[in-house]
């Protein structure tokens, strides 16, 4: 049987008394909301108002939770809002033991969303945590995990989830045909009845396989008649669904330059044809050319969203939205932030984050990623002069530089369907934490992690400060003992999966670190391929020359000797040799601060993760031995200490 997670706490009778307006009586999400607070086994007893109310200043999904002699009030403008609110308010009943409770939250993000890939078979793209619960063999699933899942999302506040795998292929085109249609509908009002709306990847090439128009040239009459009677139809019975997020020219899939055209044409046209059903064009920006020669040293991977977009701000539809990848490249442990970020006033932005542990442990290391999105949030991009108030990523995508009208944050998840949802009991703060960043990207990682502690194991003082150790250790140790100074990619190819810091050196993903006896790196300057340039300054600036580049990312940057002297008063040998015999022995501390625990939390808990570890130790020695012999065996460059490197 599955675990709850943080929403472990059902009971047949609390004793709690709900009231709230009549003509709400009739209302399924106020009739979930109701009937979590009256099972929520911590809340005993009590007197809960639901009240819908005109507060202009609380938006749509805002909330406001008072305490006063009569009991406890959840005010909001809309059903959404008092749903959202009554799980957050049991949330902090429990964080402050009953105390009064006087909050009112705004999510700062208008979209805040999840992205499966998960596929028809069950399978999911880089899914580390079991099979799909939304799929199997070909079939849609809608069960009692589906509706624990949405009251999942809910409690964070999320509003939106993608349910099916960006690289839509077979059956999963016909969640937009007669042989799915009613389940999506079914689905999309489970999840509407928890404030969050249902959205589907489409295949942006589907209008090829109907013989009478058997092309997908956005500017063809055909096809975009093809695709207002396709929404047409699909609005009829699904009237929910919050719209699509496409893949196009990317990694295979095919796209507007197959045409000639360009991505605002392809993304217009289908934002046009479902305008008028109040949907959203999703529209990634994971744009490049993956088939990419190792001679030429102009193209970069890293430009290439900002080469293919940055020209055509302005021209893309009020309801599409542009999500982007946090950094250029593709989800690594380090990376620069994407510069189309603060450089595109007049279209819409989201950004997207990964959960799924693709480059970072797969969910069999750990790896708490939210001090990390914190660091990508608050980069001031200078879109404004405002520095630090209105212009760092997080305002970019809130949507408070530009005015967006849609905008906010995505990840894609890193759930499935494993007893713990997770594959790893960690990773679980990593679904919470990503969900309660998004509504307030204020928040500290270290906040969030305590509120994710205490929801799942309770207040015993070792629990909470071994865990929160442990995760404020590990997206650090986990960048120690891989790639080093932001040169990302020396896993295997493909799995992504452990050691192999040649592994993609020869293959055309454009992905080169070109280490050579001498130097490694990639020259991105003005000189090289101007990617620093893309930035606005004095970013640009900083970036331009080693000695202002942020150490962590020196050899995303620049190529340099192995003998250049870091900030960190180490030469980039040194450091390396001394980062990954410290990632190692972190991971050792990690799993010494678990074993601790024993007896202390769930047993069954208590073993999966002390299995983890045991990977994890030795998984991260393998890291850096490998890493280090391939440096010392490059360079010849002796450990100052002396310590052995094969
Ligand atoms: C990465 C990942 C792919 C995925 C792609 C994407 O390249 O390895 O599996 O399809 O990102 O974001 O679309």
């Amino acid at each position: 049987m599955y675990t709850k997670l943080w929403l472990d706490y059902i009971t047949d009778d609390n004793g709690t008394v709900v009231s709230f307006n009549d003509n709400l009586k009739d209302s399924p999400i106020v009739q979930n909301a109701v009937n979590e607070l009256k099972s929520c086994a911590f809340l005993k007893n009590l007197n809960i108002v639901l009240d819908l109310i005109n507060d202009g200043s609380l938006n749509d999904e805002g909330y406001r939770i008072s305490t006063s002699v009569m009991g406890y009030k959840i005010e909001a403008n809309t059903e959404n809002g008092l749903i959202f609110g009554s799980f957050r308010f049991i949330a902090l009943y429990r964080l402050n033991d009953g105390e009064d409770i006087n909050v009112t939250e705004i999510p700062a993000n208008k979209l805040r969303m999840l992205n499966h890939w998960d596929n028809m078979d069950g399978s999911i793209e880089r899914g580390y945590s079991g099979d799909s619960f939304f799929f199997k063999d070909n079939d849609l699933i809608i069960n009692e995990r589906t509706r624990d899942y949405a009251r999942i999302l809910c409690s964070l506040g999320y509003n939106g989830v993608v349910i099916n795998n960006v690289n839509v292929k077979g059956a999963a085109c016909d969640l937009i045909n007669d042989r799915f249609i009613d389940k999506v509908r079914d689905l999309s009002i489970l999840f509407s009845s928890f404030g969050v709306k249902l959205y589907l990847s489409l295949n942006y090439a589907a209008p090829i396989d109907d013989p009478d128009v058997a092309s997908a040239d956005p500017l063809d009459d055909k096809v975009i008649r093809w695709w207002e009677k396709k929404f047409d139809e699909v609005y009829a019975s699904v009237p929910k669904l919050g719209g699509f997020l496409v893949k196009a020219d990317s990694e295979g899939r095919p796209g507007p330059f197959t045409y000639g055209r360009n991505q605002a044409e392809g993304a217009n046209m289908l934002a046009r044809a479902i305008l008028r059903h109040g949907g959203i064009i999703i529209w990634r920006c994971f744009v490049y050319n993956c088939q990419q020669d190792w001679r030429d040293l102009k193209t970069d991977r890293a430009r290439s969203a900002y080469d293919y977009f940055h020209d055509l701000d302005g021209s893309f539809e009020d309801n599409v939205v542009l999500q982007i990848k946090n950094g250029p490249m593709d989800f690594q442990i380090r990376e620069p932030v994407t510069p189309l970020f603060g450089k595109m006033p007049n279209t819409n932005q989201m950004i997207e984050f990964q959960i799924a542990q693709e480059y970072t442990g797969q969910q069999r290391h750990v790896c708490y990623l939210i001090p990390w999105f914190k660091e990508v949030l608050e980069f001031e991009t200078y879109a404004t002069d405002k520095k630090g108030k209105g212009s760092r990523v997080r305002d970019v995508v809130s949507g408070e530089t530009y005015g967006y009208r849609y905008s906010g944050m995505c990840a894609v998840t890193n759930t499935g369907n494993d007893d713990n949802w997770t594959g790893h009991d960690l990773a679980a703060a990593n679904l919470y934490g990503f969900g309660r960043l998004s509504f307030d990207p204020s928040l500290g990682s270290e906040e969030i992690a305590l509120e994710w502690i205490r929801l799942t194991f309770g207040n015993d003082g070792k629990v909470v400060n071994n865990i929160l150790k442990i995760l404020m250790m590990s997206w650090p140790a986990y960048e120690k003992y891989s790639a080093p100074l932001g040169i990302g990619w020396m896993v295997s190819p493909n799995q992504h999966y452990g050691p192999d810091p040649d592994g993609y050196e020869y293959s055309r993903w454009g992905t080169y670190h070109k280490a050579t006896c001498k130097t490694i790196g990639l020259e991105r300057n003005s000189e090289g391929t101007g990617y620093a340039t893309l930035y606005n300054e004095p970013n640009a600036s900083m970036y331009e020359k080693p000695e202002t580049t942020p150490d962590e990312l020196e050899l995303f940057f620049h190529k340099l000797p192995y003998d250049y002297k870091l900030k960190s008063g180490k030469t980039v040998i040194q450091h390396i040799y001394d980062t990954h015999f410290e990632g190692a022995e972190d991971a050792e501390e990690m799993a010494r601060l678990w074993d601790e625990l024993q007896g202390l939390i769930d047993n069954d808990s208590f073993k999966r993760v002390f299995a983890r570890f045991e990977h994890q130790v030795a998984h991260s020695k393998e890291w850096r031995d490998v890493i280090n012999s391939y440096f010392y065996r490059k360079t010849l460059i002796e450990d100052e200490k002396g310590r052995p490197l094969y």
